[in-house]
Order: C-alpha cells, then structure tokens, then sequence
C-alpha cells in the first residue's frame, strides 16, 4: 500500500484515496465491460469512462450509473433501436458478388436510415454531399473516416476512384463487424479499425479525414479531445461537420454555436478553410497542409 493521500476511510479501515479510487475505477470497468449494452463498445473508451466517474461521485453505485449516463449521452442516442444493428446485418447477407448496384444502394440506404447521422444526410448523399467537398480537396486517393458510424454505407455514392483506399474507424465493435462484411463484399480497397480515438488517435497519412458530427461528441467526452485529435492528424484536408436540428428535429440555435466554435478551432489551428450548409449539416472543409507533420 502506498503511504501517499491516507486518509480515515468514513467507511472504515485505512486505505489511500488511490487505492480507493483505483478499485472503484476497475470495479466499475468490469462492470460497464459485463453490461450487454456496452460489451462491444472498445475497452479504452469504456476504461476512460470509469476513471472520469470514479473520482467525482461519494459511492460506487452513482459513479457507476454517472459512467452510464455519460456513454448513453455520448454513444446510446443514435442507433434507431436496439435491433437496428440486427438488421442491418440480415441485409448485408442479402448482397453477394454477384449483386446489381440497385440491390446495394437499397440495402445501403435502409441500413443509412437507422443511424440518425446518417439518416438526415440521406437526401444529399446522390448528388451534393461528396462531390461539393471533393470539389475543394481534389479527389483523394485515401480517406479516413473517424468515428464512422453508419457513414461507410455512404460508399457507393462517394465517388472515390478505383484505387482509392478507405479506412472507417469507430469505438463499436458491433458497428465494426457489420461495416467490415459490407466491405468485403463490396470493396477491396477499404478497411476497418475498431479503437478509441482519444485514446488512440489514427497516426496514418492520408488526403481526407472525415470527421462528421461527432466533434461534440468527442468534447461531451473528454474536453478538448476533439482539437487535440484535430491537431494530431496527418491529414490534408479535414472534413468536420456538426448537425444543426437536434436529433427531434428541432432549430434550437445550434448552427449559430457550432459555427462559433468551428470558428474558433480553425482560429487556434491557424488554418483555412471553406464552409457550407448541405441539408441540415454545417460543413467545414479545413485545409491542414501546412500543419501537417509527417
Ligand atoms: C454522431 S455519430 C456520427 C457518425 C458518423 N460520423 C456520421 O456522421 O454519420 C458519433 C459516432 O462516434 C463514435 N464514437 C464516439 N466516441 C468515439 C471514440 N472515442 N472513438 C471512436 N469512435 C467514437 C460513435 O460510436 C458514433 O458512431
């Protein structure tokens, strides 16, 4: 035992504050790694959200049910329903090699449905969403899509050349699973990662990272991780994108605060960049390339 920050435990016996935080941390990890809900969700992230609870709540069982909220609020939302990923898995095994490209835009645009994110990007995908940020960048010869989501099922529109490489990468193993069958049916030229970004931002090169909608998500987890994986990146061009209705629907002011703090990221980035509205979607394409570290 070590001898720093004893205290009199109110509970009894003489333990280090660590030690004490150290074992409610790991008995809440064990915990959120046994839970159904979260099981495929990357033990980093699920470990981060154990140390952020541990320390700021009197006993085990609210910390444990703050880690919840927090994963719920920062992860839980999106996904239509708890089947969704079920069924989404039954339509990709409906596709084969042998499918017609009508056959996998409909399954593409069902699976799209079931994720909000991706569902409000639904009617732009065909024609505007891709080919307005490839206007700025060029067409890239290697993407990265952080915290993909469903966004991988947006392939078939993207318009990326033949020998273009894509790389989607989320915390969701089960999101990860299902992205990787779609992929090997459909591309050989892409691949997945199943990681926490924070914990372990993407360290490859590449021309285009996409990173749409989950900026907040990222701050909502940890502050300022969103800039410091921003930062980080050895991209050229950095797509970020923030919704502007709440997942209701509803025009609450959030492209007036999103723009502020796109504003003020680019700002402290010391980069360029150009802005646009596609649908309900605020869009920055930021130009990284005298930033970038190699
Ligand atoms: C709002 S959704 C956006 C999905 C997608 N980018 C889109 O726009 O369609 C946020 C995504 O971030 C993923 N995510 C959240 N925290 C993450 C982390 N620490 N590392 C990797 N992915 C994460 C979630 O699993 C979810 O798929």
């Amino acid at each position: 035992m070590t001898t720093k920050n004893k205290k009199k435990d109110p509970l009894g016996g003489l333990h280090s504050i660590d030690e004490k935080m150290g074992s409610i941390r790991e008995r809440i990890y064990e915990d959120l790694m046994q839970a159904p809900k979260f099981s495929s969700l990357h033990p980093d992230f699920l470990n981060r959200m154990a140390a952020w609870a541990a320390p700021r709540y009197k006993s085990y069982k609210e910390a444990l049910q703050a880690a919840k909220r927090k994963i719920h609020q920062v992860f839980g939302m999106y996904l239509k329903d708890d089947r969704s990923i079920r069924q989404a898995g039954k339509l990709i095994d409906q596709l084969s090699s042998s499918s017609s490209e009508e056959e996998v835009h409909s399954v593409c645009r069902k699976i799209l449905s079931m994720h909000s994110s991706s569902n409000e990007r639904l009617g732009q995908i065909e024609h505007y969403f891709f080919s307005s940020i490839w206007s700025i960048t060029g067409s890239p010869e290697h993407v990265l899509d952080l915290a993909c989501g469903f966004n991988p099922f947006t392939l078939p529109w993207m318009g990326l050349t033949k020998n273009a490489c894509y790389q989607a990468m989320d915390v969701d193993r089960s999101m990860i699973v299902l992205i990787s069958a779609f992929l090997s049916k459909y591309s050989l030229n892409a691949g997945t990662v199943w990681v926490d970004i924070v914990e372990n931002p993407p360290a490859m090169p590449t021309d285009v990272a996409l990173f749409l909608k989950s900026f907040p998500c990222f701050e909502q987890q940890e502050k300022n991780s969103g800039f410091t994986i921003l930062n980080s990146l050895k991209a050229k061009w950095v797509v970020l994108s923030f919704p502007i209705l709440t997942l209701g629907g509803k025009n609450v002011g959030m492209q007036t605060s999103y723009a502020k703090v796109a504003d003020e990221l680019i700002m402290r980035l010391n980069v360029e960049s150009e802005s646009f509205q596609i649908g309900s979607e605020l869009v920055y394409v930021i130009d990284m390339r005298k930033n970038i570290k190699l």
